[in-house]
C-alpha cells in the first residue's frame, strides 16, 4: 500500500471512531417525565429563585437586602424557547448565558453568576420548574410586512 492510502485510511479510521463517541455522548433518545406546573411555581419560591430573577404576570414577596441584577425569565422572544435549553439553563448554567444582559453583570469569567443547584435540587423539582417556566415566553413574529419601494 502507498504510503498516502495508509494515511487516508488511518484518517478515516480516526474520523469513525471519533463518530461514535460523539454518538455515546448524544442527547439522542433523551426524554424526562411531564412536571407540574403548580409544583414548579411552590419550588421557585422554596428555592429562592426570586433573589435574580423576575418573571412577567407574577408577584414573588421581595427579598430584603438584596439588589442583584435581575435577570428576567419569560416574556417576549423571538423563537420558542424550548425544553432542552431551559433545562441547561437551569442546571448548566454557564453553557449558554443569557442574551441581552452585559456580561460582566451576569458572569465572571465567562462563568454564570447563577448558583449550581445540582447537588440538591431533584429530577422532580427541575421537570415541575420547566414545566412552570415554559409558558412564560411568548413567542412573537418578527414584522416583515415593511415596504421596500413605494
Ligand atoms: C444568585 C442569582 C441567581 C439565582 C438565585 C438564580 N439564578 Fe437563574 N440566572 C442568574 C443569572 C445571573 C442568569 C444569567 C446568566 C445565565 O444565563 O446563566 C440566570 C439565568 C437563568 C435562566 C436562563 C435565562 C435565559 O433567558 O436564558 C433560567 C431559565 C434561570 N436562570 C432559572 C433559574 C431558576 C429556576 C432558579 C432557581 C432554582 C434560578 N435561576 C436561580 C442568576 C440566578
Amino acid at each position: 500500500m502507498k504510503a498516502t492510502s495508509i494515511l487516508a485510511l488511518f484518517v478515516v479510521s480516526i474520523a469513525v471512531i471519533g463518530g461514535c463517541d460523539r454518538d455515546r455522548m448524544s442527547e439522542r433518545g433523551f426524554s424526562l417525565p411531564a412536571g407540574d406546573p403548580v409544583a414548579g411555581r411552590d419550588t421557585f419560591l422554596y428555592m429562592q429563585c426570586h433573589q435574580c430573577h423576575m418573571i412577567e404576570g407574577e408577584e414573588f414577596p421581595e427579598i430584603a437586602g438584596l439588589d442583584p441584577p435581575y435577570v428576567e425569565l419569560g416574556g417576549p422572544v423571538t423563537r420558542v424557547k424550548t425544553y432542552g435549553e431551559l433545562v441547561t439553563a437551569i442546571i448548566n448554567p454557564s453553557h449558554k448565558l443569557a442574551d441581552g444582559y452585559p456580561p460582566e453583570l451576569v458572569s465572571e469569567g465567562g462563568e454564570s453568576n447563577m448558583y449550581v443547584y445540582n447537588r440538591y435540587m431533584t429530577v422532580q423539582e427541575l421537570i415541575d420548574l420547566v414545566m412552570f417556566l415554559q409558558p412564560h415566553y411568548d413567542v412573537i413574529v418578527p414584522r416583515y410586512d415593511y415596504r421596500m419601494y413605494p
